[in-house]
């Protein structure tokens, strides 16, 4: 019972592998929707393939989220032993709470591996021109050029809607994000179901044209509900792309496969 079980979830794993074209992808049992639990287990995965992807020095740009704040607590110093790592935000303010902000993420798994960590702090609705003197600023630059140079990229995929909601988006925004239909979201850029972006929150740092240059990209994003914004999202992410997700959302996306 338990030998099909297993058997089951590489098949769906290579099945999910070959329809998205990427190098690797992890699948861990159950629903994150209905499971917390399951969340923790995508962190944990998330956390081992992390360690995999290490240099001697590393720049670690991470997001916000649910997903990346248990991946954080997933951590541990063994990770960090003999390597130097560093952690920064991918981007600046997208609206999110305090507890699933990237800044607060990079802290947590600073402490976790015994690395160092940056913080960008950049509000969430500024004027251009508080922006622009903002682009200026010498502690801004230096976290700005970390980002371009960072090695690693890890980060959560959203459901549009459920983003939406979630964060402080503006009336404007949030109509654009409806009437385009949008169904993903990663990196404060949302996504219809051809992965085209339909909207991307104004914001400094890592733009998603800079992914493609990265050596290793690791997605982390499971449950049912998210199945629909995986799918638009990994449409255009980079091949490269190592996606760590749940048998809930994997078992929905090879519907109709
Ligand atoms: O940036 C946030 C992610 O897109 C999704 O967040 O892991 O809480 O679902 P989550």
């Amino acid at each position: 019972e338990m030998m099909r079980e297993i058997t089951g979830i590489s098949e769906m794993e290579n099945s999910l592998k070959r329809i998205l074209g990427v190098s690797k992808v992890v699948i861990v049992p159950g629903d994150s929707d209905e499971t917390p639990l399951v969340k923790e287990e995508i962190g944990k995965a998330t956390a081992d393939i992390l360690s995999s992807c290490l240099d001697k020095d590393n720049i670690i740009a991470v997001t916000g989220g649910t997903t990346m704040a248990c991946t954080a607590e997933m951590l541990s110093s063994d990770i960090g032993e003999g390597r130097n790592l560093i952690f920064v935000p991918a981007r600046g303010g997208i609206g999110e709470d305090v507890k699933n902000q990237a800044n607060v993420i990079c802290a947590t798994m600073a402490e976790k591996t015994g690395g160092l960590h940056r913080v960008l702090y950049v509000p969430d609705e500024v004027g251009l021109e508080v922006y622009y003197s903002l682009l200026k600023e010498p502690a801004i630059t230096e976290v700005l050029d970390m980002i371009k140079s960072a090695n690693i990229v890890l980060h959560g995929i959203g459901d549009a809607l459920t983003m939406a909601g979630r964060r402080r988006t503006s009336k404007t925004a949030m109509k654009k994000i409806i009437e385009e239909n949008a169904v993903g979201e990663a990196f404060g850029y949302y996504f219809n179901e051809n992965g085209e972006i339909v909207h991307k929150v104004p914001t400094i740092g890592m733009q998603i044209s800079d992914l493609e240059e990265k050596p290793c990209v690791i997605a982390a994003a499971g449950g049912k509900s998210k199945a629909k914004a995986i799918k638009a999202y990994m449409k255009g992410a980079p091949k490269t792309t190592i996606l760590i997700t749940d048998e809930g959302a994997a078992s929905e996306f090879l519907k109709g496969h």
